[in-house]
């Protein structure tokens, strides 16, 4: 399987944070924030994976994360010229995609719990052994500014909408897409919407028409932290914080997710963590050899 992040768009949202800055580059408390969704990537041991940002910021991407080699991983890179909407990144994918089935998380979706990567393996294994689609649904307060799940009396889904002003349920769908090599086909096919965007909505609504997409539903265990407002960005990284000074380990350390998975060996890591001695994050992963 191959992963996708998706680090463009205009950020406008969180101006003037990020007029001269990308915004999945801006810091959550001590790592860029683009860290995070590769780290889910990782987590499922998706090896290959494509960036994909605007001709301003890919450069930047290229500069932080290189080729991969030193993660014992294969970082690529595309632009996205316009931000056409999220199901564009099939359309901008399709060669890297090739023949496989592929994993998209959003840059700026942050995830964090004791079953993620259970539920990460669990997904890829359930999309490369029957296809399909595998998306989630998120327990939220308010669910109007996400793809929402509407559930029918015997809590089948019966569609998703997309950001609705009356919500069927809670379930917001987070931005993490688990999909068969079909995307690409459907991805092509999607019309685009009011707000002139192709919709990873309308892709997951062709799954369910056609019988071939499962919701999951995450608990309240699980954390998707919102880092769509300065708020959310000050309170993500509160929580990144707290979790790390009080428990002593890391939370999206791409370093130590390949080591512990062993696409690194212990000499790497601390090359790593030499560079880095300077830094909390560099004595951190010394210690952990
Ligand atoms: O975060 C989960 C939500 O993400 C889902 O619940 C929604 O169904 C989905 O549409 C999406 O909603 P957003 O309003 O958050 O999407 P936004 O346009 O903000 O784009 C999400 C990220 O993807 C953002 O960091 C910018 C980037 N992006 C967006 C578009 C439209 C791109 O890189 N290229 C694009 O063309």
């Amino acid at each position: 399987m191959k992963g996708i992040i998706l680090a463009g768009g205009k950020g406008t949202r969180l101006y003037p944070m990020t007029k001269a800055v990308s915004k999945q580059l801006l810091p959550i408390y001590d790592k860029p924030l683009v860290y995070y969704p590769i780290s889910v990537l990782l987590l499922a041991g998706i090896k290959d994976i494509l960036i994909i940002s605007t001709p301003a910021d890919i450069g930047d991407y290229k500069d932080l994360l290189g080729d991969g080699s030193k993660l014992g991983v294969n970082f690529q890179y595309k632009i996205q010229d316009k931000p056409r909407g999220l199901a564009d990144a099939f359309i901008v994918g399709e060669e890297f995609i090739g023949d496989d089935n592929v994993c998209l998380v959003l840059g700026d979706n942050v995830f964090y719990g004791q079953d993620l990567t259970k539920i990460l393996n669990e997904s890829k294994r359930q999309i490369d052994e029957v296809g399909g689609a595998m998306v989630f649904g998120y327990p939220v307060k308010d669910a109007t500014a996400f793809g929402v799940v509407e559930f029918d009396k015997d809590n089948n889904v019966i569609s998703i909408e997309e950001k609705p002003e009356k919500p069927k349920s809670n379930f917001a769908v987070p931005g993490l897409y688990f999909y068969d090599n079909n995307v690409i086909e459907i991805a092509k096919n999607v019309k685009p919407s009011a707000r002139g965007e192709i919709e990873i909505t309308s892709v997951n609504n062709a799954y369910l028409e056609a019988s071939r997409l499962k919701v999951a539903l995450m608990k309240r265990g699980m954390a998707w932290l919102d880092t769509g407002s300065p708020e959310g960005m000050l309170k993500a990284a509160e929580f990144v914080e707290a979790v790390q000074a009080r428990q002593g380990f890391y939370i999206a350390c791409l370093e130590e997710i390949v080591w512990r998975r062993g696409f690194i060996d212990d000499d790497q890591l601390r090359a790593i963590g030499e560079e880095l001695s300077m830094t909390e994050y560099g004595k951190y992963l010394l210690s952990l050899l």
